[in-house]
């Protein structure tokens, strides 16, 4: 076990875990943000995205002692009323289904539309290419992600 310091939804965490725990754990068992969704834990479905320093990453593959000084963004402090406009299309647009994918998928678009403000139907395709969807709610998430970025 050791002790870590996290910034997390810009708040500060102290954690006393394994060094190899990946966040995903410690954000769940450890810090009670429950919103980041464990589904394959091999780094393949993408239902466990978040952000560090602004950048999606899977947090299921992602040990605590890689962290270091930078900051986590999860689901829950993506927007303070979840108004960010990719969730506001996410509702425009009725997007989930089951739901059980989308925090991933809405962190993951996020992030997209951060680096690019315009992106074309091929950089939507690559970039959401990792984050899988049971219900196939494939055709909704573009269309979202072309209205949060207008
Ligand atoms: Fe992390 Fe599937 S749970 S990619």
């Amino acid at each position: 076990m050791a002790q870590y310091k996290l910034t997390i939804n810009n708040q500060t965490h102290h954690v006393d875990v394994a060094p190899n725990t990946p966040i995903l754990w410690v954000l769940r068992d450890h810090v009670n943000l429950v919103g980041t969704k464990f589904g394959c834990g091999i780094g393949q479905c993408g239902a466990c995205t978040i952000h560090l320093d602004g950048v999606a990453i899977r947090s299921c593959l992602l040990p605590i002692s890689s962290i270091g000084d930078r900051s986590i963004t999860t689901i829950e402090g993506l927007s303070s009323e979840g108004d960010h406009p990719v969730q506001k299309a996410w509702i425009e647009h009725d997007v989930a289904q089951c739901g059980y994918c989308q925090s991933g998928q809405i962190m993951n678009a996020a992030s997209l539309i951060t680096r690019n403000a315009n992106p074309s139907d091929e950089d939507i395709e690559q970039a959401m290419n990792g984050n899988i969807c049971r219900c196939g709610t494939y055709v909704r998430i573009k269309a979202a992600i072309k209205t949060a970025a207008k």
